[in-house]
């Protein structure tokens, strides 16, 4: 049986609470056998700054280098909004991102059949969607210098950020966008802004090159990301894979999350590149949203990004694609049988909190087993 070490990282509000659910799910996965699962358990955002006054500690990095997997909650919250920058609960995720080299964020978007009435667009125009955002993670104007605030000494004071990319980290996002789409509907969309960025230029050029010397079997439409945004609220079926910047992927994610009736039902996978010699790939796995303090503490988050991410890690990470597949029909007959979160529910529907949900994932994969 493969064993794997895997680091949980619950987080701040809803992170904690949807964590302990995919928390239970991972320990049967191990009782039953299906694979060894060695669960650490690691302090970050908020969090960690109360614990250590940084929002994430040198030892829990050191434990998430050498994870197989790392399992991510969400971080922050009102109560840590005027501690300092550098050590603000988000700056946590950032740095797991940057040291880890999880440059590939794939941010699946699937409308579950019983869910095509939930989103607040008309039926029609989400039923049967499955589309696939891959944004790019370690670059762009997240992570840009100079990233400051200057005191100009007239009254004003001027924010720069700092927008960046060069070649190699739009090259390998955009191969990893062009393999999946070889996988799925053989489609990439890039979208860019390069009626107005000096980096929208180089993206579309160096996807442009890389498709033509690549990938010429798969089809490549380029588009503003601006346009982007309106074609997933007016035809999102249009979509296969969109692959676009750090940024853009950020905001465009938000916007196909409720294409699938809930933030609280887009998960996603953080990947980096595969050593050549090990074979190793470093990965993270965090559902869409963040913590939700307007809910946190009361039962009611969807956990269903967070076990379908820690799906995705079934995928990518232990190669147990089968079980990848069984979670995600777990979640599909959940939805089918009518049991809600609040966030999923229409009108006077009955709901269920955060554990019963989990828990009734948790029974329909024992079903299956
Ligand atoms: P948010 O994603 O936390 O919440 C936005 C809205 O969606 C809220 O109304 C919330 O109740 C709802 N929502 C989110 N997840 C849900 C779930 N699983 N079930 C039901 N409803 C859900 O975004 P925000 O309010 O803008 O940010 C709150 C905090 O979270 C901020 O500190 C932000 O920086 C942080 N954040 C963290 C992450 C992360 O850790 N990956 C992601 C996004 C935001
Ligand atoms: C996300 C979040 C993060 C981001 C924040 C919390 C740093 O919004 O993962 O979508 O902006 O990338
Ligand atoms: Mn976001």
């Amino acid at each position: 049986m493969s064993s794997f070490n895997v680091l949980l990282l619950p987080g701040d509000g809803i992170g904690a609470e949807v964590a302990g659910e995919v928390e239970k799910i991972i320990t049967w996965f191990s009782a039953q056998g299906i694979a060894k699962f060695e669960l650490d358990r690691g302090l970050v955002g908020g969090s960690a700054y109360d614990a250590h006054g940084k929002a994430i500690s040198e030892g829990d990095m050191a434990k998430a280098q050498a994870a197989d997997a790392v399992i991510f909650g969400a971080v922050g919250g009102p109560k840590w909004d005027k501690v300092p920058y550098d050590v603000r609960p988000e700056a946590g995720l950032l740095r797991l991102r940057k040291d880890l080299g999880l440059f590939a964020n794939l941010r699946p978007a699937i409308c579950y059949p019983a869910l095509a009435d939930a989103s607040s667009l008309k039926r029609d125009v989400v039923e049967g969607l499955d589309l696939l955002i891959v944004r790019e993670l370690t670059g762009g104007v997240y992570f840009g210098e100079p990233k400051m605030i200057t005191d100009l000494g007239n009254g004003q004071k001027r924010g720069v950020d700092t927008q960046v990319y060069d070649t190699f980290e739009i090259d390998r996002i955009a191969r990893v966008a062009f393999e999946l789409a070889r996988t799925r509907r053989n489609k990439v969309s890039s979208a860019e802004k390069r009626n107005v960025m000096k980096t929208g230029v180089l993206w579309n050029e160096v996807v442009t090159r890389l498709h033509q010397e690549s990938y010429k079997d798969v089809e490549l439409e380029h588009v503003l990301a601006d346009n982007c945004a309106m074609q997933l609220v007016r035809w999102p079926k249009q979509y296969d894979v969109i692959v676009t910047d750090n940024l853009f992927g950020d905001v465009l994610s938000d916007v196909a999350a409720m294409l699938t009736g809930s933030l609280g039902m887009l998960p996603s996978a953080s990947l980096g590149a595969t050593d050549v010699k090990t074979k190793r790939r470093k990965a993270l796995y965090e559902p869409v949203h963040g913590s939700a303090p307007d809910i946190a503490g009361k039962g009611l988050a969807n956990p269903i990004a967070m076990i379908a991410s820690f799906g995705m890690a079934l995928r990518y990470s232990f190669g147990l694609g089968d079980w990848a597949d069984k979670v995600d029909q777990a979640i599909a007959r959940v939805l089918a049988k009518g049991l809600r979160t609040k966030d999923i529910a229409q009108g006077s529907e009955k709901t269920i909190g955060t554990t019963e949900m989990g828990a009734a994932i948790l029974a329909e994969l024992k079903a299956a087993a």
